[in-house]
């Protein structure tokens, strides 16, 4: 019988000396049809768009937080890295998506040649960013909750004509303009929405969404800073 040779562990950290960047993972086709399958995963299940305007939206975001929140620049720009992978997970499950969607990352990151500490980080991100079951568990983590809670908008409605029976389809259709504000010396995060009140109002946003300002509001205390909501100028919380 012969025996397969065993890859020796390494105490070193893995990964090529050249920091991976995002340019790099965005513009691989293999990050590409991920990103498109998962969407099309969704689509056939009738959720909004999860596609690569939302997944590039969060990972300007994600990067645009950390970077007013005075982190370190490698750290924005792994926290855009993890917006660009997020949701990869719904090509296998909408359930679970985060958690298949982090060891997805990990592969894919592992082949690209990421180094072992910043691949831990993304995945610890991605793992962690649906409301659910995920909690802020670094800053990358955090930027990710937060960019990603934030992407409410019309353009993510697929189909303008369910909106009088889908409440997901009303609000978000509702939703002109939203912009995660981030006010790094008053250390104030605040999600200010333009919404069409002829559509849906901030009490149907409420109903549906009051776990992800839960998970929103941890994210921003985890990067010191509270978490605000404003509706068509006014400041609900
Ligand atoms: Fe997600
Ligand atoms: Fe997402």
């Amino acid at each position: 019988m012969t025996t397969q040779p065993v890859r020796p562990v390494s105490d070193a950290p893995s990964g090529s000396a050249t920091p991976i960047t995002l340019e790099f993972v965005r513009d691989h086709p293999r990050v590409k049809a991920y990103i498109r399958m998962a969407d099309a995963a969704l689509e056939q299940i009738g959720y909004t768009e999860h596609g690569e305007r939302h997944v590039s939206l969060v990972s300007r975001i994600a990067f645009n937080v950390l970077t007013r929140m005075g982190r370190p620049a490698r750290e924005c720009e792994l926290a855009a890295i993890a917006g660009l992978l997020h949701d990869i997970g719904n090509a296998v499950n909408r359930d679970h998506h985060a958690q298949t969607g982090a060891t997805m990352a990990m592969q894919i990151l592992n082949e690209f040649g990421m180094q072992d500490m910043e691949v831990l980080q993304v995945i610890a991100a991605i793992g962690n960013h649906h409301e659910n079951d995920g909690d802020p568990v670094n800053p990358i983590a955090a930027a990710v909750i937060l960019a990603d809670k934030s992407d409410v908008h019309r353009t993510r409605v697929r189909n303008p004509d369910m909106i009088k029976f889908d409440i997901h389809d009303r609000v978000n259709y509702a939703v002109e303009k939203s912009f995660l504000n981030v006010d790094e010396k008053a250390k104030q995060i605040t999600l200010e929405l333009t919404l069409d009140p002829k559509i849906s109002n901030a009490m149907e946003y409420f109903e549906i969404f009051m776990t992800r300002m839960l998970a929103s509001r941890k994210a921003a205390k985890f990067l010191g800073a509270s978490f605000g909501l404003s509706v068509n100028g006014n400041r609900l919380v």
